[in-house]
């Protein structure tokens, strides 16, 4: 084994940097002997300097992230400080610097990670990025590499805990959301402010990445179309549940039929009972991932926390120094193909429709037509009358795939209907 220790820095020193520290130092001898060589953190770049950092030496902390990543010596740049800015200056100074990159950056890659690739490329870095995309669910390198030699049309998962967390406990405890979300902040899952997490922009852009690994284009997160699920209703959940089906805030990134455009999009769904997805509870991730040749694959694990995330960095700092040490890179960007991103409304899927309406002759009559003259066909439909005397009726379409366009159509025309008094639910179903 080589006695010359590789140089690692650290840029940032939160939750999961923190985590990547300590592992380095108490699993010290096995990294070595897993890499061939030892592993010397050399530098760690923070904003608060003052603060007690258990196991990390003072003269190794400094607040100058940019004279670390330009020192020259360094052999890695661990990069968990997230965001946009400084991050993305700082790897590509240390890519020209010599040094290659491991981060956890979601948004940075979401955004902008051709730039990335393209500095890595130009000065011959790796840029490896595992724990960008649900914490330590091993997913970006199996995309990469394990699945490189099929054809992904299909990657659909459940890719952000807190909102798990909410919808699940929205679904056993008939909780409302925001009793739900009070539950995640007091047990940590959400942040103190949760919009990135409620809103589906967390989840955005992981899909973005996802998207551009599994078929091999470019796919920002400008490109990702994205509902929250601060709107799913207790009453949702009990339609959800007539239909043999729960909630999930998925992510879903698809290649058309022809081949010829990919779609991705993040957004509440009812999905079976009976899918995978479905038994992903509490706070946890999964992925399940449809190949041509590999069939259905599904990935499952925790998808945030200091730990778990710091299992990924680790997994990609081992590889990343093993290739070091072979004076060999990894796979660069491998988006070949340029296919354009279709809108939502061009995406096919189902929407199930609950409808508060006038329980009279000719309404059920009056409501498929405009289905009809949407072009939207019409799966199933079941009315319950009120027993309150009001006059009227809950109705609650399941329609066949079509175009989202049309479906949306669908409904605002339902909307304007004088027998529809009001459109209690709408919510699109998956996984069937
Ligand atoms: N906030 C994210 C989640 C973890 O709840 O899954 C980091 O992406």
């Amino acid at each position: 084994m080589r006695t010359r220790p590789l140089k690692v820095a650290l840029l940032g020193c939160g939750v999961v940097g923190s985590e990547v520290a300590r592992i380095m130092t108490t699993h010290a001898d096995d990294l070595a002997a897993r890499i061939g060589a030892p592993v010397e953190l050399a530098g760690v770049a923070v904003r608060r300097p003052d603060k007690v950092r258990e196991g990390i030496p003072a003269e190794l902390i400094t607040t100058d992230a940019t004279a670390l990543v330009k020192r020259g010596d360094i052999d890695v740049i661990v990069e968990v400080i997230g965001g946009v800015e400084p991050a993305r200056t700082l790897i590509t100074t240390a890519f020209e610097h010599g040094a290659s990159v491991v981060s956890a950056n979601k948004a940075l890659l979401a955004q902008d990670g051709a730039s990335l690739y393209a500095a890595a490329e130009e000065h011959g870095q790796d840029l490896y990025y595992e724990a960008a995309v649900a914490g330590a669910i091993p997913l970006v390198r199996p995309l990469r590499e394990s699945l490189a030699g099929d054809k992904i049309n299909r990657v659909m998962g459940i890719v952000n805990g807190t909102t798990n967390f909410i919808l699940d406990r929205m679904d056993t405890n008939g909780a409302g959301y925001s009793e739900a979300l009070d539950e995640a902040t007091a047990l940590g899952y959400a942040e103190a402010d949760p919009t990135a997490d409620v809103e589906g922009f967390d989840a955005a852009a992981k899909a973005a990445i996802l998207a551009g690994i599994a078929f091999h284009t470019r796919v920002r997160l400008d490109d990702v179309y994205r509902e929250g699920m601060t709107e799913v209703t207790a009453a949702d959940f009990a339609s959800a549940k007539q239909m043999g089906c729960t909630i999930k805030l998925l992510a879903i990134c698809e290649r058309a039929a022809d081949g010829g455009s990919v779609t991705a999009r993040v957004h509440p769904a009812m999905i079976p009972l009976t899918h995978p997805l479905a038994s992903v509870r509490e706070a946890y991730n999964a992925v399940f991932v449809e190949a041509e040749a590999a069939g259905q694959l599904m990935f499952y694990g925790p998808g945030a926390g200091g730990a778990p995330t710091a299992s990924a960095v680790l997994g990609d700092l081992v590889a990343v120094c093993r290739n070091k040490l072979n004076e060999a890179k990894g796979p660069g960007e491998s988006a070949y193909t340029q296919l354009p991103v279709s809108s939502m409304g061009e995406v096919v899927t189902r929407y199930h429709i609950s409808l508060d309406v006038a329980d009279k002759p000719g309404v059920l009559a009056q409501v498929a037509t405009v289905f009809a003259e949407h072009g939207v066909s019409i799966d199933t439909v079941r009315q319950h009358g009120r027993q309150d005397g009001d006059g009227e009726a809950s109705l609650v379409v399941v329609t066949h795939r079509a175009p989202d366009a049309a479906l949306s159509g669908t409904v605002e025309a339902l909307r304007k209907l004088d027998t529809v008094r009001g459109v209690a639910s709408i919510m699109r179903v998956e996984g069937e």
